[in-house]
This record gives C-alpha cells, structure tokens and sequence, in this order.
C-alpha cells in the first residue's frame, strides 16, 4: 500500500495552542439521568451506556465528516465511526444526496427494487467468492443466516467458533465473547465453555465446539475429536472484538484447509473488516476462498445492513423449494439501504481510496507509537492500516483471547481514552473494540489524535 504520510510539524504546533478542552458536558450527564428513567441503563446497547463509560455516555447529535459533536456543542474528531460502519465518514455528501432523493419517492416497499440489483451487482463484482449475495439488517442476522445455511448445506448441527471471536448475539455465538480472568478459560485443547449471556439454554451450546484461535495445534487436536460433525468453522479474519489481532502467517489458510480436510464450510464473518482491508475485504488481502462470508457495518455506510455470500451451490439453497433454508425479513434489502450501499461501494471502488485509508492509518499508527515511546508507557498499537487497537501491557504482540483476558490492561486503557475524550477525541473506552480510519480522515485529525494522546499518557501516567 502507499507509503504513510509524513505529519506536518508546523500544523501540528498550530493546532497544539488551538486544541479545546471537551470537559463540559454538562447536558450530557442530565440527559443521561432522563434517559435512564425510560430505557434500560439510558441506552440500546450495554456498549453505549456505563459499562464503558464512567459517567455515562457522551450523547452525541450532530456528525459531519470525520467530526461529532455532543449535546454541550463539544466537537470531537471521532475515531470510533459507529463501531466501524462510517467508512465514508458522517453524511458524505454523496450519501446524503442519494438518500434525500431516495426517501422523497417513498423510504420502503418490501418489494424487488431497482436499487437492490445494483448493489447485489456491485457487491459480486468487489467480493472474490460472491457468485450470489443476500441482505438483511445486521451483522448478526448475516451469521445467523450463514450458520442456518452451513447446517443445511452439510447436514450437520455442530459447528467450531474461536474464543474471544464475536459473531453477534444469536444465541449459539453467545459464547466466549467477553474477557474473562485467565484462570477460567480451562486448557487450551479443551476451553472452558463460558456463555455470555442469560436465558439461552445450556443445550444451545452442545452443539458449538470452542477453540482458541492463531494455535493451529490446539485446532487439529479439537478437530481430531469433533470435526466430522461440524457443519462449519467460523472465524473473523482479524479478530475484532478483542482489539485487534492478526492471524499468525498462513493461519487462515490453515483453518480453511482443515474446516474442508472434516468436510466442514469454512465461514469468514468480515463483518468488521468487509470492504476496509480492500475492496473485496480480507478474502480479498488474504487470498482465501472462504464457503460463505458474512458483511455487515462498512457496507452501510450508517445505515442498517448485514449479508451473506458465497456460490451459487449454497445460496441457492434459500430459494424457495421443499426443503429451502428459510430467510424471511420484512426490511431484507431496504430501499434506502439499497441506494446507499450502491453509491457507497461506488465510492469505495475509486482508485486509491483504500491506499488512502491504509496511509492515514498506518501514519496514526506509527505516531502513536511514537507517543507511547517517549513516554515510557508499555503499550503497543496493533493492526495496521485502517483498523487498529492499543494495547498497555508488556507482551510484544497479543495474539488470542488468551493473551488478552491474561496480559492487557484494560483498566488502564479506559483511563486513557476518558483522557482523550475530555481534549476533543471521541473513541469508545472499551478495549475490545478498535479504532476505525475512515475516508473522512486528515491529516490533521491526526495530528490533533497525537497532541490529545500526548496529554492522556501524561494524565494517566
Ligand atoms: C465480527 C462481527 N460479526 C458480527 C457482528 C454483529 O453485527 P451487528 O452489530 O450489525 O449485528 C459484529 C458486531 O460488532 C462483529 O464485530
């Protein structure tokens, strides 16, 4: 990819004396002690609410670009772009252009449209193994769906999920996905299982065999017990929901190999990474053929979406016939998603679009770095490009779940980005999540994310 561009000093020193404090919010805490009073911890998701947020969340109302601002008027560079799914940033011109005129002649019909052809179009020609896609809603319908048509395809009720992985919250993948004291997780060929939630019945989780992941030996011994009765192996391709880790060289190839080896599909969930790491997502970066693959986030550009792809042979198996996989939704392929999904994967199929975020991010990456080294602080920033996460702990590299819940601290890292939040960057303080660059992204956002990150590693040294 293109090579990192440099931070311009002078700039930098400019907006050093201009950079605001973003302290007051006010009207955030009082909104927040309303809110509580009608929904549950004041929000829709426990990520939003105090789980993560030790005053409550920051209640924003207004984004443009790579900014956001909050209900006290602070302005913030937001790094955090809805969890991944603002790759265009907030209201992208071309987004909001196509949507007003969409919305005006009607916002849905639940029936074949136009737009919905050229998206599907638009999605096969980017996504490597797509010869067919199917939309719904969310990231967590499209790995429910996969699973549903991984079982039918194979006609096997197991399937293989990696610790620390999240899929959405359907209640088979509902487990192993929060860190846990290392002490819990049992041996590494034989996890501990540990459900995520209540009210899914325990007999829900016979069928899921757990692994741990980027430990190809553990693998083969689990599968060596369990693989011929697994309808699928899941995996994301970088694991999202624990910061950000890579797989180890050749790894998912490996799994791929394995997953056909017991006559199981091979699912990638590129939720998060779909059309980030290149157009085509990491199938694309990595070179692999997954079975099926499941999208979500960055494909809506803002706006609600999840699919499934894969060939012909799977697909087909939702059409409607004796013996189909079901797949019913009253919002499947909503009009204006369609819209914004066509334009947006235009967009992101512009030359040098991704080379631009890979430049970007890999410059935030490097400066950071930077920042945490003349401090003295042990952190590392891991990823690369347009995704990464920090991580305070003194292990060189994290690479599972393990190295995670056992070395990262986490407590630490919330400390740190409730500093940044209060000098104008917005992130969540989860360090489960990962920082998100968007085509929205300057390089002065970086820069004011250096000089912000330069005061937060002294406000919690
Ligand atoms: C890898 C992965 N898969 C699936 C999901 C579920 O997507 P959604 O939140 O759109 O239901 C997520 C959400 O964060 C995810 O990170």
């Amino acid at each position: 990819m293109a090579a990192e561009p440099r931070i311009n000093s002078q700039r930098t020193n400019k907006l050093m004396s201009t950079i605001l404090s973003t302290t007051n919010r006010t009207l955030s805490r009082q909104w927040y002690e309303r809110a509580q009073a009608s929904l549950v911890e004041g929000v829709n998701s426990p990520s939003r609410g105090s789980a993560v947020y030790q005053d409550g969340p920051v209640v924003l109302e207004r984004g443009g670009g790579s900014h956001v601002w909050d209900i006290d008027g602070n302005k913030y560079v937001d790094f955090m772009m809805s969890f991944g799914a603002l790759i265009q940033g907030h209201a992208h011109p071309r987004i909001v252009d196509v949507v007003t005129h969409a919305v005006a002649n009607g916002s849905h019909f639940a029936a074949a449209t136009p737009a919905e052809e050229v998206a599907a179009r638009r999605f096969c020609s980017m996504v490597p193994t797509a010869e067919a896609v199917r939309f719904c809603n969310s990231g967590s319908e499209a790995t429910m769906l996969a699973l549903r048509l991984a079982r039918a395809h194979t006609g096997r009720n197991k399937f293989l999920k990696f610790e620390g992985h999240y899929h959405g919250w359907y209640d088979p993948y509902c487990l192993n996905g929060n860190s846990r004291p290392a002490d819990q997780l049992g041996p590494p060929d034989r996890p501990a299982k540990i459900p995520d939630s209540a009210g899914i019945p325990a007999s829900t989780f016979d069928d899921v065999v757990l692994a741990p992941w980027n430990n190809v030996v553990a693998l083969e011994s689990i599968l060596r017990e369990h693989g011929r009765d697994l309808a699928a192996i899941i995996t994301e391709p970088i694991m999202a929901n624990m910061g950000c880790i890579l797989p180890r060289d050749g790894y998912l190839q490996k799994v791929c190999d394995l997953a056909h080896d017991y006559g199981a599909l091979f699912i990638m969930d590129e939720v998060v990474t779909g059309f980030r790491y290149a157009p085509g997502g990491c199938q694309e970066y990595y070179g692999l053929k997954p079975d099926l693959s499941t999208f979500g986030k960055a494909l809506g550009a803002g706006f609600p979406i999840g699919a499934v792809a894969g060939p012909r042979a799977i697909l087909d198996r939702l059409k409607w016939a004796e013996g189909m996989v079901l797949h019913y939704g009253t919002f499947n392929g909503h009009r204006l998603t369609m819209e914004v999904v066509a334009a947006n994967l235009e967009l992101l199929s512009v030359a040098g679009t991704h080379q631009q975020l890979y430049a970007m991010g890999d410059a935030a990456i490097a400066a950071l770095r930077d920042v945490f080294r003349r401090h003295q602080l042990p952190a590392i920033v891991q990823g690369f490009g347009p995704m990464f996460q920090i991580y305070f702990t003194s292990l060189d590299a994290i690479h599972d779940y393990r190295d995670y819940c056992g070395a990262v601290d986490t407590a630490r890292y919330s400390r740190f980005v409730h500093a940044l939040l209060d000098r104008g960057i917005y992130m969540t303080p989860s360090n489960g999540l990962h920082w998100i660059i968007s085509t929205a992204h300057t390089e002065a956002d970086v820069s004011a994310l250096i000089i912000a990150a330069d005061a937060a590693c002294s406000a919690i040294a």
